[in-house]
């Protein structure tokens, strides 16, 4: 028996994408409608490159929902690349005949780019080690699974685990955090939700995002591109995802994997990250005030971003990941060609994103959502949606109540100890 599951397969400009999702209970509602809110979400963001035009992302559901509802089987969907119309003989699935090898050889020295072999790497992409590895000699294999492109199937999967996770009461959003080096301030993000949503970056803060804008249109007059860091929030999570117990149980653990599986993403931080090793832990440690009348457990703070000891608190999920900047650059940076090992003055170039921070925020959204999913299932699995929501509230109820000898609840106050007020031991724990 092994628990959720997915895997996409898909290259760039190949026919199309899929995602298979394996283990879901029946009954989460699924419509191509609704993936197709969040396939959207994934293609907008400011400093996008042309392709997004082509593309109108839409998700056909080949598998596993009937009526509209998940029937327990595997879950099938299917992006088709509209881009294909263009790469049918390069990205040929049938083996080449004479005449089409004859038919790509003369578009190539015709200077049709997308015929023409890819052999000078590009510095920051999965170019020189991806050829080595696999023994090609052309790029164009590597860079067209390496692409961010295959991160629509992972958006398409996570949007039928965003209705699974809905359906209990989980809700998990995202935003531009800091692009360029301009981050928001907390004290000025004005915006609502919906209106970062519906903005150009995605952002909750208008000053900044006005700022992130200008350092995008620098990037690109320079023919350069800009990173940033994407911020995921989820609420309404159960104390109790994940296990301090063995590290591939944490769910800290799950989901830093899961946010530095994002193609271009560098670092991951949850709840106050690497800040928490510049202040005391006075400064650090989430208070916890005790359980409150509807018998919910209140920290006073969420430096910890909802997660300790690799389990949910109770407090929102907050997670980070920091976004590199796009590696094929319009000015090009010096590079060398994979077949003859001698340096070359420009990298490959081919059309390209110079910022997609808004966009990878988004992945990080399904990337959380699909780590949820198995950490929910795994904690109270059924084979029928309602039986997942009946085990969950159960499980809830009796976390409400506290561990069994509890007295009745009761709304209380408690303080933090004051420093050397000997209420800590004198060991480690390790
Ligand atoms: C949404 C998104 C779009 C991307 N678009 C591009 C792109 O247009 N050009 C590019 O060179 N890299 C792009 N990347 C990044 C590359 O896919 C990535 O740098 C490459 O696969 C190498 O992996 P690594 O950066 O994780 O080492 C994009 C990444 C994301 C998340």
């Amino acid at each position: 028996m092994t628990g959720f599951r997915f895997l996409t397969a898909g290259e760039s400009h190949g026919p199309s994408l899929g995602v298979t999702l394996e283990g879901l209970p029946a009954g989460i509602p699924v419509t191509a409608d609704a993936i197709a809110v969040d396939l959207r979400r994934r293609q907008g963001g400011y400093g996008r490159g042309a392709r997004q035009a082509i593309e109108q992302d839409r998700a056909e559901i080949l598998a596993g929902v009937r009526h509209g509802h998940t029937i327990g089987s595997p879950v099938l969907l299917l992006v088709r690349n509209r881009d294909w119309e263009s790469w049918t003989r390069v990205m040929q699935v049938e083996p080449l005949t004479d005449a089409d090898a004859a038919e790509l050889a003369a578009l190539a020295e015709g200077g049709n780019r997308r015929a023409q072999a890819v052999t000078r790497v590009r510095p920051g992409h999965a170019d020189l080690a991806g050829a080595l590895k696999y023994g090609f000699d052309d790029v164009r294999p590597v860079l067209e699974r390496a692409s961010a492109r295959e991160t629509a199937a992972r958006v398409a999967a996570g949007a039928v685990c965003r209705s699974f996770l809905a359906a209990l009461g989980i809700e998990v959003w995202s935003f531009t955090a800091e692009v360029g080096g301009v981050a928001v301030d907390r004290a000025t993000c004005t915006r609502t939700r919906a209106e970062a949503e519906a903005s150009p970056l995605r952002c909750p803060d208008p000053a900044a995002e006005a700022r992130m804008i200008a350092r995008i249109d620098e990037a690109r007059s320079l023919g350069n591109t800009v990173g940033g860091v994407f911020e995921v929030v989820a609420h309404g999570l159960p104390i109790g995802l994940g296990s301090h117990v063995h590290w591939d149980r944490r769910l800290d653990g799950a989901l830093a994997a899961a946010i530095m599986s994002i193609q271009s993403v560098k670092g991951v931080e949850i709840g106050l990250g690497f800040e928490q090793t510049r202040r005391l832990g006075s400064e650090v440690h989430d208070v916890i005030e005790g359980r409150d009348a509807a018998g919910t457990w209140i920290h006073r703070s969420n430096n910890a971003g909802g997660l300790t000891g690799g389990i949910t608190n109770g407090e929102p999920l907050v997670v980070r990941g920091a976004v590199k900047p796009i590696s094929t650059l319009a000015r090009p940076l010096p590079s060398a060609d994979l077949l003859t090992g001698e340096a070359v003055e420009k990298a490959h170039y081919e059309r390209s994103d110079i910022s997609v921070v808004p966009a990878a925020g988004v992945i990080g959204e399904a990337m959380v959502l699909l780590t949820l999913t198995r950490f929910v299932l795994e904690k109270a699995g059924g084979d029928a949606l309602a039986e997942v929501r009946d085990n969950l509230d159960r499980y809830r109820e009796r976390i409400g109540r506290g561990p069994a000898g509890a007295p009745a609840i009761r709304a209380t106050g408690a303080t933090a100890p004051e420093p050397g007020s000997g209420e800590a031991g004198s060991g480690g724990d390790d």
